[in-house]
């Protein structure tokens, strides 16, 4: 009767563990956010685009730091970053080097996500 009996404990402590360690329903809770302008591009813009776009910083070109300007020309942007550097239009202006991919991916998620402001 006891050796019935601790076996049971075990096996509803079994039960217990495996139901509590079970991984959780990932999809539910990972849905990833949408890239929006004020939380995401203002930043990236901020850093890879100054001064030049910035006219806050002494920047003589269309300022990518309004919302409506970065949304209306995004086509224009995902085009230039992607071109081979040294390429007529090729932006950021004179780098030598392409923004690293995440930068560049971030550009074209913030399209697909469409274009959100915040
Ligand atoms: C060092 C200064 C500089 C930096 C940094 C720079 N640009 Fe530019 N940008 C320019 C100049 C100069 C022009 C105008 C010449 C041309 O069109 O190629 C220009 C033009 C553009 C245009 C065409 C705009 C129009 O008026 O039609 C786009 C789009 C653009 N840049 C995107 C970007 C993006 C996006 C970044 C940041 C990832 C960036 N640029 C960083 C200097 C810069």
């Amino acid at each position: 009767m006891k050796k019935y009996f601790l076996a049971a404990s075990l096996c509803s402590l079994a039960l217990v563990l495996t139901y509590c360690c079970a991984p959780k329903n990932i999809a539910s809770n990972t849905t990833p956010a949408k890239t929006n302008f004020k939380t995401d591009m203002a930043a990236v813009v901020m850093a890879h685009c100054s001064p030049c776009h910035i006219p806050a910083n002494g920047g003589k070109k269309k300022a990518y730091d309004v919302y409506a300007n970065l949304k209306s020309d995004i086509d224009d942007i995902i085009h230039r970053i992607e071109l081979t550097p040294g390429t007529k239009g090729f932006m950021p202006f004179k780098k030598t080097e392409k923004l690293p991919d995440s930068v560049i991916d971030l550009f074209k998620k913030w399209k697909s996500d469409g274009l959100l402001e915040d």
